[in-house]
């Protein structure tokens, strides 16, 4: 992987911007799975359904930004668009706690995320941080929220959650190269 340098603004905002939109993308693709399954009148499918609205406007800013910086799109879309989708429907599938528990994983993992591109921009471009950081707090409600309804009842919650985590971290990894 090639090596970050300070003052190198242009090619690491241009990275960041790809895979933050590559992975909200993949963040309203696993909220639309999830609602398929569940329908829209439960509990759980009415939090699940005000999560997927900030999704969707965190994919639009990364969408408006991908243009206004001509920035290349992942490569990857059309996989990510198919493995939201399948991983959200999956989780529902096996229930609500699951479902919750596919949050708690994923937003764990975009927080450690976010942070660490916080830490690489610095000062260095005002427009995408405070995007970020705005976008990070709300990720972190979203995986409290989860907390909340119950993630870790799902069944086997602690497979569930690492394969999920390792999924994300994989998703990243390639998002920020293709
Ligand atoms: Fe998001
Ligand atoms: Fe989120």
């Amino acid at each position: 992987m090639k090596r970050w340098r300070p003052g190198d603004r242009r090619e690491s905002s241009s990275a960041m911007i790809r895979v933050d939109q590559a992975g909200e993308y993949g963040a309203t693709r696993i909220y639309a799975g999830q609602l398929a399954v569940m329908g829209d009148r439960t509990e759980a499918a009415r939090a699940i359904a005000g999560m997927a609205n900030q999704e969707k406007r965190h994919q639009r800013f990364f969408d408006a930004m991908v243009v206004k910086r001509g920035v290349r799109p992942t490569a990857l879309q059309p996989f990510w668009d198919v493995a939201g989708f399948a991983l959200g429907a999956a989780t529902a599938a096996i229930g609500p706690e699951a479902a919750m528990a596919c949050t708690v994983a994923v937003e764990t993992e975009i927080d450690l995320h976010y942070q660490d591109q916080l830490v690489r921009l610095g000062k260095s471009d005002p427009e995408l941080a405070g995007a970020i950081a705005e976008f990070r707090a709300e990720e972190l409600e979203h995986r409290d929220a989860a907390l909340a309804a119950g993630a870790e009842q799902a069944p086997a919650y602690p497979v569930l959650s690492g394969l999920i985590r390792f999924g994300c971290r994989a998703a990243i990894a390639l998002s920020k190269r293709f």
